[in-house]
């Protein structure tokens, strides 16, 4: 499963793509307010620093405007993934995008109808959005399970981008499932590193460490 980082944040970029850990970033409007900078131009940072997909998102509902937008978001850079809400207006968008060779990433998917839509469309990416529907106590994780199914039933090629993650389990069952990519906040993906377990073993091993005077170097 590759993983996406959800965030705007420069440094938190740089510090998990130096790990090796960023295979792509996606940002949304309420990420791009929080950072405080202009889309472009932060955009065109983020595409500096990692190689794969970077999805920027549209800001108009009207096909149109969102094809114009997505015509100048992908000039930033080879690796722009363009962002378009699923509604009727992005799903057009989304096919004029796709058929001039754009990567484009359908946004805002709570259904797995609305993820066969996409995937006729052509998208490249869609983003089912986990934490929302757990947060109206619906089952977030069980969209990203149906879609799998479905997309492998007809042997669609719009790779599944479980967004909206909450949690390091979330991850993990999405790992599970078969999601092909993963887009999670940088304090999720940190978190997947902690057990309470190795916490404890470490804190014996230190202070053993101590007690018999252990040096390395
Ligand atoms: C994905 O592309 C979205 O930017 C993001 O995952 C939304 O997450 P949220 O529901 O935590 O805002």
């Amino acid at each position: 499963m590759k993983f996406f980082v959800d965030t705007a944040e420069i440094d938190a970029i740089r510090e998990l793509n130096d790990l090796g850990m960023v295979d792509g970033v996606t940002t949304n409007p309420s990420l791009i307010k929080k950072s405080g900078r202009d889309i472009l131009e932060v955009t065109r940072e983020i595409c500096s620093i990692v190689s794969g997909p970077v999805s920027a998102e549209v800001t108009a509902v009207d096909a149109d405007t969102m094809i114009a937008e997505g015509r100048k978001l992908a000039e930033i850079a080879e690796n722009i993934a363009v962002k378009v809400p699923l509604t009727w207006d992005g799903l057009k968008a989304c096919k004029v995008l796709s058929d001039e060779g754009k990567m484009v990433n359908v946004t805002l998917c709570f259904s797995a109808n609305q993820a066969l839509l996409a995937a006729k469309a052509g998208a490249t990416f869609i983003s089912p959005f986990i934490g929302r529907l757990d947060d109206l106590n619906l089952d977030g994780l069980e969209l990203i399970a149906d879609i799998r199914e479905i997309y492998d039933n007809y042997g669609f090629e719009t790779n599944i981008l479980a967004a909206s993650i909450r949690t390091a389990n979330h991850m993990s069952e999405c790992a599970k499932i078969g999601a092909d990519v993963a887009t999670a906040p940088p304090a999720v993906i940190k978190a997947m590193a902690n057990h309470v377990l190795t916490d404890k073993g470490l804190d014996q091993f230190l202070k053993d460490i101590k007690d018999a005077g252990i040096k390395i170097v």
